[in-house]
């Protein structure tokens, strides 16, 4: 089968031409339709993530996918052959991933979530929703913002900036959103009310007077630690400054003014079962960037993508 792999950590990703894998006890084995892109496989391929989880190699990229179940292994109750499911496939050990015809992965996968797809959400779509869906919800959780508070989202136009700012505003929460003037239309129409434009002035400085009791709470998906200490005193007493892109030095996570995390997603199967409910009710609609065949992944995860619109999620068509 075609799949995107390396044989090492730090290997550059290419296609190979690898054996179907075969499902084992407790493991499903799922014809891959779609998969996407997410910062997290080029962290797996450089050996950045080696501390957490176990790797098998040749190891085949990609943790997001959707497709149908083709077969069981013993014991598997959770679905069955035929089955649509869609998820971030993170097996331990992890050998196969998404960006592959054929992929295995536990039916409960150890740090993943798996799910069915509704019969109305294209694969594509499915494929689109998991590490950024999850991850935006689960930050949004953890940020506690009170009813229509106000939300500050820096890095609004990436994969997990667009879900974000669709579901706070879709939970009636005030959101101001960072993105450039060519873009700042496009967030606007996924919900946010006020955009502060990237690049204009130093952030502290256009954020001020925006919010004079202070944001509820600020999330950072840049990761650039000088900005998140430049917006820190943004945030009001009691409020919260959240990153998923690791962007909180020590000085600000002992901060006891505000609650700080470097947020981690917590995968679970209820939190794509919420995803798939908002999608498919429409309060949230998937920003795909771009669409490439599964040859072209090497290429998009090296170089990145270009895209003319939002950036959302680059979508790799597999069958
Ligand atoms: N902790 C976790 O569990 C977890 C889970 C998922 C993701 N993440 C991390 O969360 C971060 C966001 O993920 P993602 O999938 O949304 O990434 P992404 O698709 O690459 O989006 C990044 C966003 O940041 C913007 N950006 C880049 N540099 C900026 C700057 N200097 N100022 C303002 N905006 C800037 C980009 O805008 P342009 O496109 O216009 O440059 C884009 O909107 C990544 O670091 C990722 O690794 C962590």
């Amino acid at each position: 089968m075609r799949a995107i792999g390396i044989e090492r950590f730090g290997d550059t990703p290419e296609l190979k031409k690898l054996p179907v894998p075969e499902p084992g006890s407790g493991q499903v084995q799922v014809a891959i339709e779609a998969a996407a892109i997410s910062p997290l496989d080029m962290a797996i391929a450089s050996g950045a993530l080696a501390a957490i989880g176990e790797y098998r190699f040749p190891l085949t990229l990609g943790m997001d996918g959707a497709g149908t179940v083709i077969a069981i292994g013993d014991g598997v109750t959770e679905f069955r052959v035929g089955d649509r499911v869609f998820g971030q496939f993170w097996s331990r050990p992890l050998r196969c991933g998404t960006f592959a015809e054929v992929c295995v992965v536990q039916a409960a996968p150890a740090f993943g979530a798996l799910t069915a797809v509704p019969d109305e959400l294209p694969s594509h779509v499915a494929a689109a929703l998991p590490t950024s869906g999850m991850t935006a919800l689960g930050a949004i959780d953890h940020a506690r913002v009170p009813e229509h508070g106000t939300l500050l989202v820096i890095g609004a136009t990436g994969g997990v900036g667009t879900f974000v700012v669709q579901a706070a505003a879709a939970r009636g929460l005030r959101v101001i959103a960072t993105a450039s003037a060519q873009l700042a239309e496009q967030v606007r129409e996924l919900g946010a009310s006020d955009i502060v434009v990237r690049g204009a002035e130093p952030l502290p400085q256009a954020l001020r007077g925006l919010e004079p009791e202070g944001f509820d709470a600020i999330l950072d998906l840049v990761g650039d630690r000088s900005l998140t200490s430049g917006v820190a005193g943004a945030v009001r007493d009691g409020g919260a400054l959240l990153s998923t892109a690791f962007g909180l030095d020590e000085r600000l996570l002992a901060d006891e003014r505000i609650r700080t995390a470097n947020y981690r997603l917590d995968r679970k199967p209820e939190r794509l079962a919420e995803l798939t409910r908002l999608v498919t009710a429409g309060a949230i609609r998937p920003v795909i960037g771009a669409e490439l065949p599964l040859e072209e992944a090497p290429r998009a995860l090296l170089d990145g993508v270009e895209v003319a619109g939002l950036r959302g999620k680059t979508v790799l068509r597999v069958h």
